[in-house]
């Protein structure tokens, strides 16, 4: 669009909001955190520097909902992504392959992150947005890593149990490390899930999403190897030093409030889930149902021309597929109240009058 600043990429739109703005951008949760990590704001203590693993008593909480993991085993990071970056870089020292195997479609920073830490991805071609285990097994052989994402942004699909426990024991059986980012792990819709266990896996997790507290930058990652632990603590400790204390005292609360709070969320997206996908639909969309996290993945032609006039036009805000490894895709998150997604569906509309065959 003529005159208009060209959208470059996510960092165009995130934390991007107001003047009437819909964004269906960034995957930022609207819903409030659980009302008790608040008691924490007056404690001076929490200004200070904290251990660089993180936490004791916030490791020892994680360290319940895992069986047999111990405190020594997690590290608190600056949310996932400094997981993944230091798992990355981690995982780089180590002797063998320096690739690693990305699902594509793809959460848009693990290319870049593996790129940063000097690992090579290559990449396994999801089938209707789920692990293609044929593909999957042609491409595993070659790697030092693969980092699997379930339920998945952005096409909102949880992996089948089988196919979990294939990958599991597969990469087993190769001496495959597995990263499991399970940032979405709390948002399934009726459906059982079922994370990957063993000491070649490395889990990721995040407050950011569950407990709605993306801004707090809280996350951590799990290894039953200590020795990996250590490597990670003692290159953090060189970079962003210890996570945000306040956060983490935060992120306890959290845990410790009453289980109920993540229970409602989960009901409140699965509404919204169904809103935004039958709208959708409605308009003549193709696209997947989301069974878990909070995205919805269209076709449309022409992406680039419609994220333009969408955003200066309508000022709805939608991400590019190919962000994501997907070309002629868009990707809706609805981390947000079911009126602005009514608006923003009838903002689409008016948007893809005369446009119909854009969505064939
Ligand atoms: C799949 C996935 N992993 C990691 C992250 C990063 O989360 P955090 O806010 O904890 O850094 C996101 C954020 O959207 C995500 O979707």
């Amino acid at each position: 669009m003529a005159g208009k600043q060209k959208i470059t990429g996510p960092a165009f739109f995130v934390g991007m909001e107001g003047n009437g703005i819909i964004s269906f951008g960034s995957g930022q949760p609207d819903l409030p955190p659980p009302k008790e990590i608040f008691r924490n704001l007056e404690n001076p203590r929490l200004f200070k520097y904290g251990l660089i693993q993180g936490d004791k008593r916030l490791r020892e909480a994680l360290a319940e909902e895992y069986p047999g993991a111990e405190a020594k085993n997690f590290v608190i990071t600056n949310g996932a992504s400094e997981a993944l970056d230091l798992v990355m870089r981690a995982l780089a020292q180590e002797p063998g392959s320096h690739n690693i195997l990305l699902c594509q479609p793809y959460y848009y920073s693990y290319p870049l992150i593996a790129e940063f830490a000097g690992l090579s991805s290559i990449y396994t071609q999801l089938k209707e947005g789920l692990i293609d285990l044929d593909d999957f097994q042609k491409k595993i052989g070659k790697v030092k890593a693969v980092l699997i994402n379930s339920p998945s942004n952005p096409t909102g699909r949880v992996e089948a149990m089988e196919t979990l426990k294939a990958i599991e024991a597969l990469t087993k059986k190769l001496g495959v490390w597995v990263i499991s980012d399970e940032v979405y792990k709390d948002l399934i819709y009726g459906r059982e899930n079922y994370l990957i266990k063993g000491r070649h896996v490395i889990t990721i997790n995040s407050f950011s999403k569950t407990y709605a507290m993306c801004g707090l930058r809280v996350g951590y990652l799990y290894s039953p190897d200590r020795e990996f632990i250590q490597k990670v603590v003692d290159m953090k400790v060189h970079t962003s030093m210890n996570t945000n204390s306040m956060g983490q005292a935060m992120a306890l609360s959290a845990m410790r409030a009453p289980r109920s709070y993540v229970k409602k969320q989960v009901a409140i997206w699965e509404r919204r889930r169904d809103l935004i996908y039958g709208g959708l639909i409605k308009l003549g969309f193709d696209l997947w149902k989301p069974e878990g996290a909070f995205y919805v993945f269209p076709k449309i032609k022409n992406v680039e021309r419609a994220l333009g006039e969408l955003y200066y036009k309508y000022k709805v805000i939608v991400y590019d597929g190919a962000w994501f490894g997907a070309p002629g895709r868009i990707r809706l998150s609805y981390a947000l109240d079911e009126k602005k997604i009514e608006e923003g569906l009838r903002r689409i509309k008016k948007f893809l009058k005369g446009k119909e065959k854009w969505l064939i």
